[in-house]
């Protein structure tokens, strides 16, 4: 377990996540009903951008620094919830997906965090501290299916690896069909990265052989062409995305490109039903 999210917090890559995110809860919070959150890979819950490790990489500067500086207001729920953890200006703290939903817990509302690496998982209790949240700190995978179904009648799972063990899309595929088995009108987003088409396409054909129903394909492409083995762009696979979401979900990607498209490019972020 090298990946250390603290080099890539703020990214291009979380901000459409955490965007797409804040709108996914926000529409499943239309009903009063009780949500379960289970964020399968949650990181540190809070980074410094301005710390050795985000100022070696810099890619805030592609990321949330473009954000803050877009103005649709469209992105105004993402940016307020970067600015809650911030004390006013530019942003120097990121939140990361736990402080994100933890933000959008209501009172009937449970989050459930997990994170493997020990460190991490030490300074995600510690960024959660006055929380409800929550932290576990076992394998994800396992985590996933032990905690379906939830006691709420809702909730989503949100499983966002580092992709670095060749095997993590196919552990992704075969926990995914078996909590289908055990929860099949659950909420489930799964986080991953683009670098080449053909594989990408290889594995979503794998996932079409799951025959799961409600299955959105969130697909970020930063570039006009793509630069060969190299990161290219990152998607999110929404299983049962609620309508109110979907019909708020184009005009927020379109915002989101708008404001990401590197300099001299216009890329595109679209959302498409896998079967189509
Ligand atoms: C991309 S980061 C998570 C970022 C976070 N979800 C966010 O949006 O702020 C992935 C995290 O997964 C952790 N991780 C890697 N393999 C894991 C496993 N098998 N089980 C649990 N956590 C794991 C890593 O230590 C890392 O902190």
């Amino acid at each position: 377990m090298n990946y250390r999210h603290s080099f890539h917090a703020g990214n291009s890559a979380d901000v459409v996540k955490h965007s797409v995110l804040i709108a996914l809860v926000r529409a499943l919070q239309l009903k009063d009903s009780a949500l379960t959150l289970i964020d399968t890979h949650a990181g540190c819950g809070l980074y410094d951008l301005g710390g050795e490790e985000a100022r070696r990489t810099g890619e805030a500067a592609q990321g949330v620094y473009r954000a803050f500086a877009d103005p649709s207001p469209l992105l105004g729920d993402y940016r307020a919830a970067v600015a809650a953890v911030n004390a006013g200006g530019e942003p120097r703290l990121y939140p990361g997906s736990p402080r994100i939903l933890a933000q959008l817990l209501r009172p009937q509302d449970v989050l459930v965090l997990n994170e493997k690496h020990p460190q991490d998982a030490q300074t995600l209790r510690g960024a959660m501290r006055g929380t409800p949240a929550a932290v576990h700190q076992r394998d994800a995978y396992e985590l996933w299916l032990a905690l379906l179904p939830p006691r709420s009648p809702r909730g989503v799972v949100v499983v966002d690896p580092p992709y670095e063990q060749t095997d993590e899309r196919a552990r992704v595929t075969a926990t995914l069909a078996a909590a289908h088995r055990k929860w099949a009108h659950g909420v489930t987003v799964i986080w991953y990265p683009l670098k080449d088409r053909a594989a990408h396409q290889r594995w979503k054909q794998q996932l079409r052989k799951l025959g799961i129903p409600k299955f959105l394909c969130v697909e970020h492409w930063l570039y006009d062409s793509d630069q060969p083995g190299s990161y290219n762009g990152a998607g999110l696979f929404i299983v049962n995305p609620p309508y109110a979401f979907t019909q708020t979900l184009p005009p927020l990607l379109q915002a989101l490109r708008a404001a990401l498209a590197p300099e001299g490019h216009n890329g595109e972020l679209t959302a498409r039903w896998l079967g189509d």
